[in-house]
């Protein structure tokens, strides 16, 4: 590529064929092709490094209870390995193997393609479980999970007993989950391993033989123990990870052997800018329009940090299409990040029609998780949205950051699957010497609440002492433990609460939020809080596009309420269910009540996407709740009580205003600002609550609410009593 900067568009090959659909592809394109599918799947599953070496890894599961794969992202670990198994005689009488993911999408389209090379439908032999998703049933032998969720399943079954062999892959992602369920996986190991001799050989078994002291350890801290006479074999646990450095994992379980895959991967030409670029959205833009009029047939991954990104630039690309001659308009775009609903996750996947190319646009999700075939050209702009944590303050926050030098390697690398590519890095070569080699463990920079409730819950109760396979701080430890203890969650000896305690950690939420459930069903509002908690865990709810600013503000005043975005958010909830109902009462059809709501997103400038997901996400944690028995109730208009349980909920994250017009978080007297898009922006109340910590050049606060500072004292006395 001569010049990255410059922003001239070729019209690419000369083709008087009529332009290609500018979005989705059309059902009949596939079913037309389902038969050479079938054979063309065989045939790319034969042709993956890692089916030369099936009887060989079947053979190491067999003779080793803990084993590391390492393999190069594409090499057929994620999607062959759990079939290997399967095959391999792992799941007799009943047992099932589970594969652990660090993200949901991954999950999800995983057990999607497995379904598909299996032949069977999905949610039978091969299913997928995430939060608020469940797509398995009794004979469902191959189990794609989030790894969040096999913590929450050894709640209920400590030593996972349904399972012969657990698969945790993307290891090398060394997210918080992943690295919680390392120290678990070994306890229940040790554990499920003494319960087998117990049952086969009770007289073989010489104290001190099987067991070390440390493993012993491990075991008087946890809840970890097989109950008398209940039957349960030996769990194999596999490692699996794109990293080639499979020390920490060999050593963390006790020199545990690791095998390697032999890669394929072809050439990778590197381009970097002359100079950084200011505007990485517009520079990623540039750089789309220029592979696409220069260069020869492939399609172009483009690693952007979130849905929002994903979404302007999104709409930045597909007006430019329309600008360019009608023959060169054979591109298109397809997005993919976590809250994308399941039924377009799959597109990514589906290959572009013959003569067009397909710009895939994507968080770190595509660098290792999911291998989208078809990738010549990577863009990247050397950057990730990470959680960054202050022990000091107990403030977890958003942050942009750039990659490690890892990173910036596997996202070159998926240009480099099927022939040589192209990776055009957007900011200077001499920027990539200064990136860090690795990433920072997750654990070691969020807040620990979510951690140390789930461990509390487990039964771990020294967990300080607990076998972390890299210990966060001491700092981090305590600042959560003291989190849980003002809400209520531990007693004052730092047990689990009951029933708070134990309620909080069944719900699948932030302590915080799974607190807020509990607080709103005394205060009546509990209705409304599982809309704010449903909306807040999407990314964004209003849509704005550049050219309509002026119309999407005006749309969204109509939701907005003086006191806060908690109740604007409330206020879009409830109108799109009365968009909802009015279909329904009309007798439409399914397809037409999902088309009427979104052309009233539309026309309110509403991210249909994002209020899906929330709707989604609410009905979910409405059955939670509803069988943990707390009462749902609406407070109907009376926003006064509702504002009262928000302050009662989220007390911790309170602010008030100082002279300057910025403000003070109380609980850690950091100085904090109100974004622009929150309905607060200009009204500046002087007491307010807010949800969520956003760093950028400023330290922007999101989600707010106006309060009562007396509230505080009242309602939150274990906190503000004992303070002031
Ligand atoms: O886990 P690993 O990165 O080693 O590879 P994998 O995820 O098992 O992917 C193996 C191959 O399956 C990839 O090369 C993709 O071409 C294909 N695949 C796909 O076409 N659709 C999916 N949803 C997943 C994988
Ligand atoms: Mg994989």
């Amino acid at each position: 590529m001569p010049s990255m900067a410059s922003s001239k568009v070729n019209d690419g090959e000369n083709s008087s064929q009529k332009p290609q659909l500018n979005g989705k592809f059309t059902e009949k394109h596939f079913r037309d092709g389902d038969l050479a599918r079938r054979k063309l799947i065989q045939q790319q599953r034969k042709s993956l490094p890692i089916a030369s070496v099936e009887r060989r890894i079947v053979e190491e599961v067999r003779k080793n209870d803990t084993l590391i794969i390492v393999g190069e992202t594409g090499s057929g670990k994620t999607t062959q390995l759990p079939q290997f198994l399967f095959n391999g005689g792992f799941c007799l009488d009943g047992k099932v193997i589970g594969v652990t993911q660090p993200r949901r999408v991954a999950a999800v389209t995983v057990a999607k393609r497995v379904a598909e090379e299996c032949g069977v439908q999905l949610g039978h032999k091969v299913g997928y479980s995430i939060r608020f998703e469940d797509v398995t049933s009794s004979s469902t032998r191959i189990k794609f999970m989030t790894d969040g969720l096999l913590l929450r399943e050894a709640l209920l079954d400590p030593l996972l007993s349904k399972y012969s062999v657990i698969i945790v892959d993307e290891a090398h992602e060394r997210t918080v989950h992943t690295d919680v369920l390392l120290g678990l996986l070994k306890g229940v190991q040790i554990a499920r391993s003494r319960s087998t001799i117990q049952q086969t050989n009770l007289n073989k078994l010489k104290p001190g033989g099987e067991t070390s002291d440390k493993k012993d350890e491990f075991l008087s801290t946890s809840s970890l123990k097989p109950c008398q006479g209940e039957k349960v074999s030996p769990l194999k646990v596999i490692i699996m990870s794109a990293s080639l450095d499979a020390r920490g994992f060999s050593e963390f379980f006790g020199g545990a052997r690791a095998v390697h895959i032999q890669g394929r991967q072809y050439p990778v030409d590197i381009f970097y800018t002359f100079q950084a670029e200011p505007d990485y959205l517009d520079a990623a833009l540039i750089t789309i329009f220029q592979i696409h009029g220069e260069e020869g047939p492939g399609d172009i991954l483009v690693f952007l940090t979130g849905q929002e990104e994903i979404e302007s630039l999104e709409r930045l690309v597909q007006e430019k299409v329309k600008q360019l001659p009608e023959a060169s308009q054979k591109i298109f775009t397809v997005p993919i990040y976590s809250a994308l609903p399941s039924d377009q996750q799959m597109q990514v996947f589906k290959p572009a029609p013959p003569g067009s190319r397909k710009v895939i646009l994507a968080t770190n999700i595509a660098e290792t998780s999911v291998t989208i075939p078809g990738i010549r050209y990577v863009v990247d702009p050397g950057l990730v949205k990470a959680r960054s944590y202050n022990p000091v303050t107990g403030m977890e926050s958003l942050i942009i950051i750039p990659t490690s030098k890892a990173q910036a390697l596997q996202r070159s690398g998926r240009a480099g699957r099927e022939g040589p590519g192209k990776c055009f890095r957007l900011y200077a070569e001499t920027e990539f010497g200064k990136l860090m080699d690795a990433t920072v463990p997750e654990i070691k920079r969020c807040n620990l609440s979510n951690v140390v409730l789930q461990l509390k819950a487990l039964g771990v109760d020294d967990v300080l002492g607990f076998d972390f396979m890299e210990k966060p701080s001491r700092m981090a430890i305590l600042k959560s433990l003291e989190q849980l203890l003002v809400l209520g969650a531990l007693t004052d000896d730092y047990k689990l609460s009951d029933p708070v305690g134990r309620q909080m950690a069944r719900l699948p939420l932030d302590p915080i939020y799974a607190k807020s459930l509990i607080v709103a069903s005394e205060f009546h509002c509990l209705e409304e809080m599982l809309i704010t908690v449903a909306m807040l865990s999407v990314e964004s709810i209003f849509y704005v596009p550049k050219e309509k600013q002026e119309e999407a503000r005006a749309a969204r005043k109509s939701f907005a309420s003086l006191e806060g975005d908690h109740i604007t958010l409330v206020n879009v909830f409830r109108a799109s269910t009365e968009c909802l109902e009015k279909s329904k009462k009309a007798n439409m059809k399914e397809k037409s009540i999902e088309k009427s709501l979104n052309k009233w997103c539309w026309e309110n400038f509403i991210n249909s996407r994002s209020l899906r997901h929330a709707r989604d996400v609410h009905s979910q944690i409405q059955g939670h709740v509803q069988q943990m028995g707390l009462l749902v109730s609406s407070c109907g208009d009376d926003m006064l009580q509702f504002r009262r349980c928000l302050a009662a909920s989220f007390f911790l994250n309170a602010a008030l205003k100082q002279p300057d017009g910025s403000y003070r978080a109380l609980a850690s007297s950091q100085m904090v600002q109100i974004h622009p898009s929150s309905v607060l922006f200009r009204a500046k109340p002087e007491c307010i609550i807010f949800n969520e910590l956003v760093r950028t050049n400023h330290n922007y606060i999101r989600n707010i609410t106006r309060i009562d500072p007396l509230w505080l004292p009242e309602l939150a006395p274990q906190y503000y009593a004992a303070q002031n």
